[in-house]
């Protein structure tokens, strides 16, 4: 049977884009119209999942309202007949079901994935990362491709995205050592959790996309923690490749990229290229950053 859930772990505090995230969840920040979790919940319901599970944490309930039903809010954008307004929650309709539990301890990815143990059980499942976009609005099918390469080979326990950056940033995330060859699909020899420049075995960053086999779990439990004390899932994936799993992983392509919303930098360069796709702001926004850089009236 065909994958239909996934863990979205949102549970960090966001202090990189701090004072913004002090009282409210990174993957809350909207980029262009929409927050960005809705983004990632979208893009997962049509790859086929239809039960997600958000490993959350304090002051995240916001996420939890973000997708419920607002009856009062649709009773009072019905009766003043404001259509447009109503239409953008068409996505609270979405055939998704909610579950939600929290990680009581900041102690890692590892740790919040683990949380979803004894509700996953011996379930295959998906895990996105509540802060990562895939491809411009989302459209990306990355997770359903990932999920077919899973399920058509029951040799593979764990398949992961990959994205190529540039190689003075590897050390902002994990990075694939391929076995042999890398094509837009390749086999798995390890991933190294924030390399250095030079112990990097290439420029392939993990994309915030997994599939997992349920012995993630066992790794995760085996798994120690690093200098931070945190567990990290990256440690969990070389801890089953390096005891024989096969993993394999899959290349973005270049129409796909990961909008990270980790940083200002990438979030402030994410917000202007979603404002510029907008179909109703984009050319007006265009016309008005043009206009700014023309007239040199601010610092760029
Ligand atoms: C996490 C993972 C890292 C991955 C990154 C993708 O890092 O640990 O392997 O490349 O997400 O966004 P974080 O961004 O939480 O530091």
């Amino acid at each position: 049977m065909a994958i239909d859930l996934a863990v979205v772990p949102v549970a960090g505090i966001g202090t990189r884009l701090l004072p913004a995230t002090k009282s409210q969840p990174k993957e809350m920040l909207p980029v262009g119209r929409k927050p960005i979790v809705q983004y990632v919940v979208e893009e997962l319901a049509q790859s086929g999942i239809k039960r997600l599970l958000f490993i959350t944490g304090a002051s995240k309930t916001s996420i939890e309202n973000h997708f419920d039903i607002n009856a009062e809010l649709i009773q009072y954008l019905r009766e003043t007949g404001r259509e447009e307004q109503l239409a953008a929650l068409d996505f609270e309709r979405q055939d998704v079901q909610y579950f939600y539990t929290r990680q009581r301890r900041p102690l890692g990815l590892g740790h919040a994935v683990l949380c979803a143990r004894p509700l996953i059980m011996r379930q295959d499942f998906v895990v996105a990362l509540g802060d990562s976009i895939i491809g411009l609005h989302a459209q990306s099918r990355v997770v359903e491709q990932m999920v077919e390469l899973f399920e058509n080979d029951r040799d593979v326990k764990v398949v992961v995205a990959f994205e190529e950056v540039p190689r003075e940033h590897v050390a902002r995330y994990g990075i694939a050592r391929p076995k042999g060859a890398v094509d837009d699909v390749f086999e798995l020899e390890d991933v190294i959790e924030k390399p250095t420049v030079e112990e990097a075995p290439s420029n392939l960053a993990v994309a915030a996309r997994y599939v997992f086999a349920p012995e993630i779990f066992d790794a995760l439990e085996r798994t120690a923690p690093d200098r931070r004390g945190e567990i990290q899932l990256t440690d969990a994936i070389s801890l089953l490749l390096r005891e024989g799993a096969r993993g394999l992983g899959v290349r973005l392509p270049p129409s796909e990229r990961r909008y990270d919303i980790g940083n200002f930098a990438s979030y402030f360069e994410a917000f202007v290229e979603f404002a510029l796709a907008d179909p109703d702001y984009g050319p007006g926004l265009r016309q008005h950053i043009e206009r700014l850089l023309s007239e040199g009236t601010t610092q760029c």
